[in-house]
């Protein structure tokens, strides 16, 4: 059986989302399990109920974050987290509506996830550890001061 497998490449160094970053593969591995292993309807669609769950904390989160820091890009971030979401959301209502589930759902999440955070968050993430707003902010020489 596939697991997916957390690895180093994917740690922002900022650690209480490095954290839900992980532990939202923990839930897309017992999804994967409860599939797999045919654990019943019922355990499927209390851990997609869980999963969603987290996945919608953890993006306000890092939207509350990347509001702090003043990040520019927060808005086309912001939309790639609610189609996840709505994705995630059709996924749930298919199967509440007795659709299978296969395996390929979960790997259409993980990949998403992976991309994700390696070619978007990596970016607030950056700008987060080099100064955020504080950089584009710095204080410049105006030409009027020093002058009397
Ligand atoms: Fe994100």
């Amino acid at each position: 059986m596939t697991k997916f497998e957390w690895d180093e490449s994917i740690v922002l160094g900022i650690q209480f989302i490095d954290k839900q970053h992980k532990a939202l593969f923990d839930w897309m591995n017992s999804l994967h399990e409860a599939i797999t292993e045919g654990d019943g309807k019922v355990k499927v669609e209390e851990i997609i109920n869980n999963l969603i769950k987290y996945v919608i904390v953890h993006f306000s989160e890092e939207e509350r974050l990347m509001l702090s820091w003043n990040y520019p890009a927060l808005g086309a971030h912001r939309k790639e987290h609610d189609h996840f979401t709505t994705k995630l959301q059709d996924i749930q209502s298919s199967f509440n509506a007795g659709n299978d589930m296969s395996a390929d759902v979960l790997v259409f999440m993980v990949d998403w996830l992976v991309c994700h955070i390696k070619g978007t968050d990596i970016d607030y993430s950056r700008f987060i550890h080099e100064g955020g707003e504080k950089r584009i902010t710095a204080p410049t020489v105006s030409a009027e001061s020093g002058s009397a």
